[in-house]
């Protein structure tokens, strides 16, 4: 449909071919009559030929559509977990924390104790679940770490009570703005001789993060992920603050959700863990996560259990994807693998053409330069 052969131009236009091949020289197209052009010229010289031009509907375009049609719809909205990102500066103890609440010992595995990725898991507590997100606290993923917060419900701030607000603080607690995203404060590290719990209020209160018993807003908890203490008050101020914002998903949906993290498993092939922001994602499903078309092959949960389906705010491993994708990517159940497949086409090639731009561009400043 992007191309049209010169003499079917002709015929649709009423045309003859040489008066049709007479016009697109006028345009500076020598063509043929049993030549192909591209949709852009014939839509230019049809124009001419007084014939208002309508382009063809992407295959993105036409499901986006649908998409929004079924969305007028009144939806079927179910209670959902509430997403936590644990953010703040580095070391002052997120993974540290995160285990704790996980009863597990991630910090201790990972190469130089630093995250190198996004991984999310589900905790219950009091018979409920609750999503964390583990952001990486390395200055080097703040961009990252800015998506992280975007598919937060709720931020838990970190911060150690000897080493006080930090510029990753401060940066974090911007995003959580930026994001519309509450912030409940962990003040870490209580359990250091050095830990200065009043300072850290100071300085939040400074940022505009003023805690409760001082007249503020701000939920602010003391903890110890080292000695385990405060871990329980922590969580029930997670699903207090959750149920000020009654969370609800619908689920009769097409499902959605965000890539957190994407690899390449060399048994597996590409690995996607997806946070699922709406609908009910299922083996089977044809799918389209960013520029990558797939089929779900399989979906496994946080604890490696093989699962046949995943709803609102569950964070699901995706196999069957035919690349990798990047993290912040948009996966989004289609009706067919042919859809899936054709909008990862055309979004393959327009990011194609994006790429090509600024390299243009820069060639051209450094040949000017040169001049
Ligand atoms: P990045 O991922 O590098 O940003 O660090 P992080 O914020 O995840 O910190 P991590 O959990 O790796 O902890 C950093 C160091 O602080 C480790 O040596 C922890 O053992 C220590 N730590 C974490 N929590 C506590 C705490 O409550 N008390 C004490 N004393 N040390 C802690
Ligand atoms: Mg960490």
């Amino acid at each position: 449909p992007q191309r049209i052969v010169v003499r079917d131009l002709a015929s649709r236009l009423g045309v003859s071919a040489a008066e049709l091949i007479k016009q697109l020289m006028r345009q500076n197209v020598m063509a043929t009559i049993t030549q192909e052009i591209p949709f852009e010229v014939a839509a230019a010289v049809a124009e001419r030929f007084g014939f208002t031009v309508q382009r063809p509907k992407s295959s993105e375009e036409r499901f986006l559509e649908e998409l929004q049609q079924a969305a007028r719809q009144p939806a079927q909205l179910v209670p959902r977990p509430p997403v936590v990102t644990i953010m703040g500066h580095v070391d002052h103890g997120k993974t540290t924390l995160l285990d704790v609440i996980r009863q597990t010992r991630v910090a201790a595995q990972e190469y130089g104790g630093i995250t190198q990725h996004i991984g999310a898991y589900q905790v219950e507590t009091q018979g409920r679940l609750i999503t964390f997100l583990d952001t990486p606290g390395h200055e080097a993923f703040t961009a990252m770490r800015a998506r992280g917060a975007q598919v937060t419900d709720i931020a838990v701030l970190v911060v150690a009570a000897d080493d006080g607000v930090m510029p990753q603080t401060i940066e974090a607690i911007n995003h959580a703005r930026a994001a519309e995203v509450p912030i409940i404060v962990a003040i870490n590290k209580i359990d250091k001789p050095t830990a200065n719990p009043d300072r850290v209020k100071q300085q939040l209160s400074e940022h505009g993060l003023v805690p409760e018993e001082w007249g503020g807003e701000t939920v602010m908890v003391p903890v110890s992920a080292l000695r385990k203490e405060g871990i329980d008050e922590l969580l029930e101020m997670i699903l207090l603050v959750a149920d000020l914002r009654e969370l609800r998903a619908p689920v009769d949906r097409p499902a959605s959700g965000i890539v957190v993290e994407a690899q390449l498993d060399r048994g597996r092939g590409p690995v996607a863990t997806v946070l699922i922001k709406e609908g009910v994602l299922k083996v089977g499903d044809p799918v389209i996560v960013g520029a990558v078309p797939g089929r779900v092959r399989a979906l496994m949960d946080d604890k490696g259990q093989q699962r046949q389906e995943a709803g609102p705010s569950t964070p699901i491993v995706v196999l069957g994807l035919q690349d990798v994708p990047q993290p912040g990517d948009l996966l989004m159940v289609t009706p067919d693998e042919e859809t899936a497949r054709r909008i990862a086409e055309e979004r393959a090639q327009r990011q194609r053409a994006e790429q090509l731009r600024p390299t243009a561009r820069m060639t051209l400043e450094s040949l000017s330069r040169m001049a």
